[in-house]
């Protein structure tokens, strides 16, 4: 069949304008900037994880943002939040990434995306799920062969979902991080690298552009940077921006200045003073980065909640708290801050700000206090928490061995001896990941933890039944100790004896407070309680008394004569020391007063209910004020976050250090 002149012209001029309009993203070596549909760009981003805010407020916290005069977000991708078992993949609900990247779009962001695999973000693991740790001598982070699979595995689901995200492709994700701060990390495996990069490449194509990040100085580019991968680098705000930059121009000599993580506060851990950073200095520093013409990302601009058990710890062994607030422009709930009209006061030195209203911080509402009951403690219940029963075994299993990734594990054995005087219980390796919960026949007797105390002494009868309930805290994120397995990793001792016969039950307590099941009312046996030091022991601190691990539960109502309930809120707990808190059946995190400085914890709307009493169950790990039945929790609307605490522990890595030069 024979085309005519004018179909063979029509057919050559459609790929012409196709080309013509394509949206294009990429470097220019040349004048040292990117390029955008041909035309120089810079971006200022701020960082924003999904998997850290309700999907219902993903919109506002953007819309926030877009407002504050940045033309790009920037996120991780959790892949253990949306891998939770292999092969079975979740992106809905707090998990739908496609949505994510749709609003951003619609409201006029462009995306940097940092799939990872490993993220670190002070998420377990540094996103990494622990069924890797299935193979027990696995090397995260390399050219394991087994670890290589399940990369593999993983990113041939998300990445061509990202695919018609890229901007080329109509959407808005304009670069890909590969890795994250891979510099950092002692394993040093460029061939990993390569592999990531060739994976990378084949699933979304060869333009897109990749890049690296690693900390401003010569020794962490000199095992994250890779030919063909952009490097970029991350400081903080207050030291030498020239010279920070100059790093990253030993490894990239042309191309765009980019600072990945311009540090607008910093993440707390339980027992250390809330950090705070201070504006005046952040505008200073932010001021030289875009004099400069450099392209910046705010970390965080929002940072949102560690909701359930999703917080991840560092080493000496220290988690982080549910609130990851960061001291960030928008405050966990999302609030605006003087901190925020402060950047956006810069930025508009440098870009047009959008036309339009800065959408309201979000209404707080204080519900009150709310009366609690004691439902029953752990060892009670195990026949209904335990759905998968008992596994008896000689010695200590570790979570992992049970199939189980996070939350509490009960390990019983009998004493063998009787212990007539006090006598040391052990963990001599320090094996106890992360804190253990003793008691003695039902008698609470005593708290192990991970890197603090790793020896109580004990009395009980030969035969008398020992409970150990060992709490998960969270996964290390950071560092060469990311292999963290949890439970009894080591034996546990008895005077000189190690411990056998252990029946260990692994829990499947978030599904259980779900289907309610702790609310039918059992008749519970009375516990005995012994007053013991609290572990740790600061010298001014009075004993406190500790009772065995035991949930408690209580209901509120909405007020309906108040206009638009329900409004997010903030859970305290006067008087009660640490545990978990589920409100409806949703796990909203930790909670540890007693060491701080987090005090309240976030509770958004969506999880309240107008049209039924809402449920709070309360598992409290060490004693609740309910001796009287007088127990109450409390919803306030203010947020503390900076509460005293405890006790400190050095910790080395700020932002200060990152960004020094050695
Ligand atoms: C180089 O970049 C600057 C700012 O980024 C821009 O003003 C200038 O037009 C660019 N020059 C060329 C030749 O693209
Ligand atoms: C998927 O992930 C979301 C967010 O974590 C969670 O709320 C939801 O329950 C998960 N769905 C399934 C089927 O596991
Ligand atoms: C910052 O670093 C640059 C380049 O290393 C140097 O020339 C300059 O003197 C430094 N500025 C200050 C205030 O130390
Ligand atoms: C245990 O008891 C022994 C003897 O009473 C005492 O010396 C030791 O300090 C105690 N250890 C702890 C950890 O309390
Ligand atoms: C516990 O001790 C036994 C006997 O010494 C040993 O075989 C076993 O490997 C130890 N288990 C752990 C987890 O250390
Ligand atoms: C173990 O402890 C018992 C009682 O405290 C003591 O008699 C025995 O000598 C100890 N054995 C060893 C090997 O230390
Ligand atoms: C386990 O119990 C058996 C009999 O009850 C006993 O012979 C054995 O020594 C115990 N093992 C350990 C490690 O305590
Ligand atoms: C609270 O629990 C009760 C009893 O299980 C149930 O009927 C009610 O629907 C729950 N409330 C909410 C808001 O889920
Ligand atoms: C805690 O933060 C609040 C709100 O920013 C502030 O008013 C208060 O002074 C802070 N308290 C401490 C002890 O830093």
């Amino acid at each position: 069949m024979a085309l005519t002149t004018a179909a063979l012209l029509f057919i050559t001029f459609i790929p012409f304008t196709l080309a013509a309009a394509a949206p294009s993203f990429s470097i220019d070596y040349k004048n040292n900037s990117f390029l955008k549909d041909g035309e120089p760009f810079r971006y200022i981003s701020g960082s924003v994880h999904y998997s850290r805010i309700p999907r219902v407020y993903w919109k506002d916290r953007l819309l926030k943002m877009y407002m504050a005069g940045l033309n790009a977000v920037q996120t991780y991708v959790p892949w253990n939040f949306h891998e939770p078992i292999p092969g079975v993949y979740n992106f809905t609900g707090d998990g739908d990434l496609s949505y994510f990247l749709q609003l951003c779009k619609d409201i006029g962001l462009l995306v940097i995306l940092r799939p990872g695999p490993y993220i670190c973000a002070e998420w377990d693991m540094g996103g990494l799920p622990a069924w890797l740790l299935k193979k027990k001598d696995i090397v995260l982070r390399s050219t394991d062969p087994d670890y290589l699979a399940a990369v593999d595995g993983w990113m041939g689901k998300l990445l061509p979902l990202v695919k018609s995200y890229l901007y080329q492709n109509g959407g808005p994700i304009i670069t890909v991080q590969v890795e994250n701060e891979y510099g950092s990390y002692f394993a040093c495996d460029f061939n990993y690298l390569r592999h990531l990069v060739k994976l990378f490449r084949s699933h979304l194509g060869d333009e897109v552009v990749l890049f690296s990040t690693d900390g401003a100085a010569p020794g962490f580019l000199k095992c994250g940077a890779l030919q063909g991968v952009y490097a970029t680098v991350d400081f903080g705000p207050g030291g030498n921006v020239t010279a920070a930059f100059e790093t990253q121009r030993q490894v990239e000599p042309r191309g765009p200045l980019v600072n990945s993580e311009f540090y607008t506060g910093w993440l707390d851990h339980w027992g250390e003073p809330h950090s705070v950073t201070s504006t005046k200095i952040l505008i200073k520093s932010l001021t030289e980065i875009l004099d400069l013409g450099a392209n910046v990302n705010l970390y965080m601009f929002i940072g949102g909640t560690n909701f359930a058990y999703w917080n991840g710890a560092n080493t000496p062994f220290a988690p982080q708290p549910t609130s990851y607030d960061y001291d960030a422009p928008l405050t966990e709930a999302g609030d605006l801050t003087e901190k925020y009209f402060a950047i956006r006061d810069v930025i508009k030195k440098y870009r047009k700000l959008p036309d339009g209203i800065v959408p309201p911080s979000t209404p707080k509402f204080a519900y009150g206090p709310v009366k609690m009951k004691k439902l029953q403690t752990v060892s009670e219940s195990l026949d209904i928490l335990s759905i998968s029963g008992p596994v008896r075994s000689p010695y200590p299993l570790t979570f992992i061995q049970l199939d189980q990734v996070f939350g509490f594990m009960l390990y019983q054995t009998a004493l063998p001896a009787g212990c007539v005087t006090p006598t040391p219980l052990s963990s001599p390796l320090n094996g106890v990941h992360d804190r253990a919960y003793v008691s003695v026949d039902g008698v609470a007797v005593g708290i192990l933890e991970r890197d603090k105390t790793i020896s109580i002494n004990i009395t009980g009868k030969a035969g008398s039944r020992l409970d150990v309930l060992v709490e998960n805290m969270g996964r290390v994120n950071y560092g060469k100790y990311i292999n963290d397995f949890k439970g009894l990793v080591s034996n546990l001792t008895l005077g000189n004896k190690t411990l056998g016969n252990w029946t260990v039950y692994s829990l499947s307590i978030d599904e259980v407070v779900k289907a309610g099941l702790l609310w039918d009312s059992r008749p519970h046996r009375k516990h005995g309680k012994v007053v013991v030091p609290p572990p740790p022991i600061p010298p001014t601190s009075p004993p406190i008394v500790l009772s065995p691990p035991t949930f408690y539960g209580g209901t509120f109502q909405i007020p309906d004569h108040i206009p638009d309930l329900p409004q997010d809120t903030y859970i305290r707990f006067p008087n009660w020391r640490k545990g978990q808190v589920w409100i409806n059946g949703v796990n909203v995190g930790r909670y540890w007063p007693s060491r701080g400085p987090q005090v309240t914890l976030f509770v958004p709307a969506c999880l309240l209910s107008t049209s039924a009493p809402n449920n709070i169950t309360v598992l409290e790990l060490e004693s609740a004020p309910c001796s009287d039945d007088q127990c109450v929790v409390e919803f306030t609307d203010v947020p503390v976050i900076n509460g005293t605490i405890q006790y400190q522990k050095p910790f080395t890595r700020n932002p200060v250090h990152m960004y020094s030069r050695v």
